[in-house]
């Protein structure tokens, strides 16, 4: 890739970084910092680089809430039709609050509650995505107890290396998600006896951040074969769900194009009836969004130089918690002989950085970009050191929106209550 940014709809101009038509310093001025801010072009470009390359197919796709689950995001995607795959009650809310349709929900994870089995039957979503044996008897009684009969799918693991980071690779045995494959046959079985579930379809998810399409094309051919031997013994299934996973560029990688990814796979499935449903999350805002934050201080030392910022480990976890790579990039260019730095928050933990050893031309009090931070950044935010959380801005050509306003530290300790003592 040629492009300075791995954005699409961010771009340098005379006053400084630009995203879509809205200068990040105004930004700055208007909303404080730190704050997400994304871009809704980007957002609508990612998907419909999935809708054109699934033209002509049945096919739907569910954004994976997880990445980003902010209403004003979920809301751009809900208005272009998108389904959405859920891992929670609390997710399956924050869908049809922003307008999502529950015939379009997804709902994966292997620890569903009872309450949220009721929450999802009532709203009527497309399907379950079962992940062990026990659940399936959980969801059959449930949906008795309903008079309902509930739409299933069983997330088999088809023990493929996704060859990803060890942390968030799913489609092994070892991994803690879905059904072993030698398993999958009799359960289907089992969920086309019981009364109160509707065999739908089939699923699978074998990682995140994929760089190539071929393991998953392997998992596909594993699943299709299953999902003949299934046909063979009467049981037909309607959809074919191929999870997340397709990666994006933070540093250099070069993941495939949504189109190039798709295309082995389109290939595999012919001129198959089968419902083909994916669910991205990365590939969709990981690009469209950044983490806009302020220097407090710069710290020169004698190993290392440190820029102190107003963002966080709780702000933006995945450098501590994956040593994960986001670019940096000062929003006002400085004429000034660059200095190395290690980005820094003010959270007292070691692992409280958001990058290390990076050529900033900055002074006390510039703004940085940390890129590639739509996926995976708020949605996975928290509240150590009692830090209210970020603001988040979505652009809308030269307009900016406030979609989160910044948390007040009063809202931090609003459900807490001192102990009364004698
Ligand atoms: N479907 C299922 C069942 C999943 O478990 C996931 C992600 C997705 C879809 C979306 O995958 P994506 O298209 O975003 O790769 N926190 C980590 C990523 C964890 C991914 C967990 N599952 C990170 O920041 O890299």
């Amino acid at each position: 890739m040629s492009a300075e940014f791995s954005s699409p709809t961010l771009s340098r101009g005379p006053r400084g970084l630009m995203l879509e038509g809205v200068a990040l310093a105004d930004i700055a001025a208007r909303f404080g910092t730190p704050t997400y801010v994304y871009s809704r072009a980007a957002l609508v470009a990612a998907f419909d680089a999935y809708r054109h390359a699934l033209d002509g197919r049945p096919a739907l796709v569910c954004c994976a809430v997880k990445a980003n689950s902010n209403l004003g995001v979920l809301s751009v995607f809900a208005a272009l039709g998108a389904g959405f795959d859920i891992v929670s009650g609390g997710e399956l809310a924050r869908v049809l609050a922003a307008g999502g349709r529950a015939d379009r929900v997804v709902f994966s994870g292997a620890g569903k509650s009872r309450a949220e089995i009721r929450q999802a039957l009532r709203a009527g979503i497309h399907c379950f995505n079962v992940e062990s044996a026990a659940e399936l008897d959980r969801l059959d009684a449930l949906a008795a107890e309903a008079g309902t009969a509930a739409p299933v799918a069983l997330r088999v693991n088809p023990d493929v290396d996704p060859r990803t980071h060890p942390y968030i690779s799913t489609g092994l045995k070892r991994n803690k998600f879905g059904v072993a494959f030698s398993e999958a046959l009799p359960l289907y079985r089992r969920a086309a006896a019981l009364p109160h579930l509707r065999v739908r379809g089939i699923a699978c998810h074998i990682g995140s951040q994929l760089l190539d399409s071929a393991p998953v094309v392997e998992a596909a051919g594993k699943v299709l074969a299953l999902v003949d031997q299934l046909a063979a013994e009467g049981i037909r299934l309607d959809h074919i769900d191929l999870g997340g996973g397709l990666g994006i560029r933070y540093r250099d990688e070069t993941p495939p194009t949504v189109a190039a990814y798709l295309a082995p796979l389109l290939e595999l499935f012919g001129e198959r009836p089968e419902e083909l449903c994916f669910e991205p999350g990365r590939s969709l805002t990981g690009n469209a969004g950044l983490l806009l934050t302020r220097i407090e201080y710069l710290k020169p030392g004698e190993e290392k130089n440190f820029a102190i910022v107003d963002a966080a480990m709780n702000d933006l976890a995945r450098p501590a918690l994956y040593d994960a790579w986001h670019d940096v990039a000062a929003v006002v260019a400085r004429d000034l002989p660059p200095r190395r730095y290690d980005i820094v928050g003010p959270i007292c933990e070691s692992g409280d950085f958001l990058a290390r050893e990076r050529n900033l031309a900055v002074e006390e009090g510039d703004l940085l970009a940390l890129l590639s931070a739509g996926a995976y950044g708020m949605s996975m935010s928290s509240n150590y050191n009692s830090r209210p959380r970020a603001a988040e801005v979505i652009v809308d050509g030269e307009a900016a929106h406030l979609v989160r306003e910044r948390e007040t530290v009063e809202s931090l300790y609003a459900l807490e209550r001192p102990l009364a003592q004698g």
